[in-house]
């Protein structure tokens, strides 16, 4: 299931994580990053975050995702908070989430970013990259591309401009018949009035590192961030990946006058541990 009609067009519960992965591994957006999410990546700081729950005797109801990409461990997270009867009802955002899927000539399709990019090509059934692969010199893989992308992308383009074709979420079809889950567009670094003190638990897997944003635009992020959490009690995780499991994460808890303590730490902590407590404090 790599073409993106096909994938869109399946019944959800047809749908396996490993289906999920190769689709969007596959998928590489305009900001040269890749949708691929890994299946249980993060599934020891769940179980981590469950376990403190617990003994903190806390029952978390609501909960934000922030960057969510295709939103794979924001259903994981879920998973694990339900196991552990946490009634929760999850929010996930990300910047860009929607794509549009065009026909174009000859059975073609093309499946495009907001702003242009094109995320796949479909040429007779077969899904075709628009980026390369080093081994694509050696199969004949990078003339085909050329060929397609001399022939479909403009169409593909001006078609998507134009509101042509179907819009689709590029989301896990698991966590969107998950139930009790929502997700937004939505830019962390300006502030959504409609998140302010909603929410029992927030979470920023990979989103708030300081070679994604400007120091300043960093510090609006992570004052939003904290806005969002909803008053004494609720939780914060902030945490980043390094290689493939090195996860460097911070835990903290909301107390009084909206102040934050620093409840667990995962490896050596999050790098934004220290603007974290700043703008809290
Ligand atoms: C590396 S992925 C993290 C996915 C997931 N949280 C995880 O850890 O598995 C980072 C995501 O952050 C999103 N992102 C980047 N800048 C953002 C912003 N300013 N606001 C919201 N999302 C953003 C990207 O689109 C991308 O999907």
């Amino acid at each position: 299931m790599h073409c993106a009609s096909a994938f869109f067009a399946a019944a959800p519960e047809r749908i396996t994580a490993r289906d999920e992965a190769r689709f969007f591994g596959r998928l590489k957006t305009a900001n040269n990053t890749f949708k691929r999410t890994e299946p249980s990546r993060l599934a020891g700081i769940d179980a981590a975050l469950v376990a403190t729950l617990a003994a903190h005797c806390s029952r978390v109801d609501t909960a934000l995702d922030l960057g969510i990409s295709s939103g794979v461990t924001t259903l994981e997270l879920m998973e694990a908070l339900r196991a552990a009867d946490h009634a929760v009802e999850v929010t996930g955002t990300d910047r860009s989430l929607r794509a549009r899927l065009v026909a174009l000539p000859h059975g073609c399709r093309a499946l495009v970013e907001p702003n242009g990019h094109v995320l796949q090509y479909e040429v007779l059934g077969r899904a075709v990259r628009p980026w390369e692969r080093r081994l694509d010199r050696w199969t004949g893989m990078a003339a085909v591309r050329a060929l397609v992308e001399w022939r479909l992308r403009e169409p593909a383009m001006a078609r998507a401009a134009a509101g042509d074709g179907e819009e689709v979420a590029l989301l896990s079809p698991r966590l969107r018949r998950a139930g009790a889950f929502r997700w937004h567009e939505d830019d962390i670094t300006r502030r959504n009035d409609a998140f302010v003190a909603r929410f029992d638990l927030v979470r920023a897997a990979n989103l708030l590192n300081r070679h994604y944003f400007a120091p300043d635009t960093l510090r609006d992020a992570v004052a939003n961030t904290i806005a969002y959490l909803r008053g004494p009690r609720a939780w914060l995780l902030v945490l980043r990946t390094h290689g493939a499991s090195d996860h460097r994460g911070t835990l903290f808890r909301m107390g009084e006058g909206r102040r934050l303590a620093i409840i667990d730490r995962y490896g050596t902590g999050s790098e934004v541990e220290d603007l974290v407590m700043e703008l809290a404090g």
